[in-house]
């Protein structure tokens, strides 16, 4: 409510000087900005995955907190976790400016960032101030520098500095900003790519003697063969699960504003469709038996829950909040929660895929 009143005002304002004034606000004045939360959890939405407790489904999506300075605040918002990142082992400045837009006919965004962060040392810094007193999940989204030609020598190392500080690790190679790293998605780069991760997850796991979910992100713009084939690499490296999905480059989306064809990855509401399109395929070709997360394109309690009966056991949220900002997740809980009761199911949890499950019958 308060958010709409200033929105036209923000909307002045460049988009990514906004992003930095959202994240400075949330940063130093966490309980202004926090002031008319009223996180309320409902019983029924409570989620058990990848050996975590989530009080929600709600999670905040990657490239929000990309340096994990404003979880703590996120966390009052009532989110059921935070996703922090994406995150490359050396700082780096990204694309140039302007990267970030918004189409407002379309409740939707482009952005062409290019992984612009502060490096992995000030995020392992900031990790090191939250992890003791941050309490839902927290996943770290890691990816890899732009000049780095093998991108394993990012990835390793990552996992390794982040496995003990984090809920669960986001693999994140379909940024569509990052040259030749959707090429990570391809058949043959990624059965030997996911061999040697979960190899180095195998060796952290038994040193820590803590498991530690990796879960794989996946752009929408994968043809059906590719997503079938990444289903099995997927399974055959036994991948604690996925996220579904990144931002897209389909354009074929009947957008109505002027910046349609800025380049980069579009996200909000013309991907829902989309993604949710995958999604479904992806929660068919594992068979459900590989936890999917669910993004692209929600804005709404119907929109969440049509992702978790399309095969999501989670979702996240990012562009939506940029239109409605953090009051949503209050909204879309409770709305959630009530639609889930009056489908007659006890938890949310007995709702994940039914969309595929009535198919099926
Ligand atoms: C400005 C912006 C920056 C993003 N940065 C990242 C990122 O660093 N890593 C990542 O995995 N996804 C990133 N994303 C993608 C989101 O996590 C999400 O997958 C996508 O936006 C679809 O969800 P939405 O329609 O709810 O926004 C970014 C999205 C936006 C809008």
């Amino acid at each position: 409510m308060i958010y709409k009143i200033f929105r036209p005002t923000i909307f002045q304002i460049d988009p990514e000087i906004t992003h930095n004034l959202a994240i400075d606000f949330l940063r130093f004045c966490p309980k202004t900005a926090t002031l008319f939360c009223l996180n309320r959890e409902y019983d029924n939405l409570q989620v058990k995955e990848f050996g975590l407790q989530f009080k929600n489904p709600v999670l905040m999506a990657a490239g929000f907190d990309k340096n994990a300075q404003v979880a703590l605040t996120l966390e009052k918002f009532g989110f059921g976790a935070v996703e922090c990142g994406t995150v490359t082992p050396i700082a780096q400045q990204g694309n140039e400016k302007p990267r970030i837009f918004r189409l407002k006919e379309d409740k939707a965004i482009i952005n062409r960032l290019g992984f612009n962060n502060l490096g992995a040392d000030i995020f392992a810094e900031n990790i090191n101030e939250i992890s003791n007193k941050i309490q839902i999940p927290l996943g770290i989204n890691i990816g890899k520098n732009k000049d780095t030609e093998n991108a394993l020598e990012d990835y390793l190392p990552l996992l390794e500095r982040f496995y003990n500080k984090a809920s669960y690790i986001t693999i994140n190679i379909s940024s569509p900003n990052t040259k030749n790293l959707r090429d990570l998605q391809k058949q043959d780069h990624l059965d030997l790519f996911l061999n040697e991760i979960m190899k180095k997850k195998n060796e952290l796991k038994d040193k820590n003697g803590k498991d530690v979910a990796l879960l794989l992100k996946v752009a929408p713009d994968l043809n059906l063969d590719e997503q079938y084939n990444i289903a099995e690499i997927v399974m055959k490296n036994s991948v604690n699960g996925m996220i579904i999905s990144n931002t897209t480059i389909d354009r074929n989306l009947n957008l109505k504003s002027k910046n349609f064809s800025e380049t980069g990855g579009l996200s909000g509401k013309p991907l829902l469709t989309k993604s949710n399109d995958v999604l479904k395929n992806f929660y068919k070709f594992t068979d459900g038996k590989v936890p999917l997360i669910g993004v692209g394109g929600i804005s709404s309690a119907a929109d969440a829950y049509e992702k978790i009966k399309c095969g999501a056991s989670l979702v996240q949220i990012y562009s939506a909040f940029i239109y409605e900002g953090f009051g949503l997740v209050e909204k879309i809980k409770k709305e959630l929660s009530k639609m889930v009761e009056k489908d007659g199911f006890k938890n949310i949890s007995e709702a994940v895929g039914v969309n595929f499950n009535m198919q099926k019958l």
